[in-house]
């Protein structure tokens, strides 16, 4: 039974490798100004970057990383690394490559199971071009199918968002840390509120997308409702599709 979870494990790790490589060899050119998500898809993606940066099949590189994480993975290859605000960048990118936690049939997506989604969510959207990749485990007839939508919220507000949030039909989880007593606190200070939502309440994502971000106190929340314009999935048998029909 281990050696069979482990397997599993094995292979959704691989299939992440294959999509994160077959994205950026298809769609990275060189003197791109490029945004790299987070989460363990989008690193490796920033390794494949990084490799073929460090061979010098790519050049002239402007990266902006979502996260701290993916900054150190950009560090570790000497990419040219900016914020949203430096000159050479002027708020704009060309192309995002990101993972994401669910995505629906018609490609919209529930992102920050690992916490970021702010930054992805402003260097996604500033994109002209954003591509998403996953595993098949990612696919869902509808969102919240597996897991709640992150909701980043000031934590002065935790209670009257909570209670808003369930106003609206969520059932509301504060996230909890793992490894550091109490609640989880995001790379700006916040916490996250998991919400789930029943299928017949979310039936509109892009307008529950407005919605949750117009209550005071939230700070962003973890559905994407913007155009993607490439999704790259890898399926069990290894195959890789770029914009499938889901
Ligand atoms: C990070 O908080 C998320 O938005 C990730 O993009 C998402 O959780 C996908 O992560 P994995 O690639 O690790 O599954």
């Amino acid at each position: 039974m281990e050696a069979e979870v482990e397997n599993k494990n094995m292979n959704t790790e691989k299939l992440k490798e294959i999509v994160a490589f077959r994205a950026v060899d298809e769609l990275v050119t060189s003197g791109m100004k490029l945004g790299i998500g987070t989460g363990s898809t989008a690193l490796l993606a920033a390794a494949r970057i990084g490799e073929r940066y460090e061979n010098g099949e790519l050049k002239d590189l402007l990266v902006v990383p979502a996260s701290f994480e993916t900054r150190m993975e950009c560090q570790k290859y000497g990419l040219n690394i900016h914020s949203l605000n430096d000159r050479v960048i002027d708020g704009e990118l060309d192309l995002t490559i990101d993972g994401a936690d669910e995505v629906d049939t018609r490609k919209n997506l529930i992102k920050g199971g690992g916490g970021g989604l702010l930054l992805e969510k402003i260097v996604g959207y500033v994109s002209r071009d954003y591509c998403i990749i996953v595993d098949q485990g990612k696919l869902v007839p509808h969102l919240c199918s597996n897991r709640g939508i992150p909701v980043e919220v000031i934590p002065e507000a935790m209670r009257s968002v909570s209670k808003h949030l369930e106003g609206l039909g969520g059932g509301v989880t504060l996230r909890m840390a793992r490894m550091k007593a109490g609640p989880v606190i995001t790379e700006k200070g916040n916490i996250i509120l998991d919400t789930l939502f029943p299928a017949e309440i979310l039936k509109d994502p892009v307008a529950m997308e407005r919605e949750l971000n117009s209550i005071p106190g939230v700070v962003e929340n973890g559905l994407f409702t913007r155009e993607v314009n490439f999704l790259y999935v890898a399926y069990r048998d290894g195959s890789v599709k770029k914009n499938p029909v889901l």
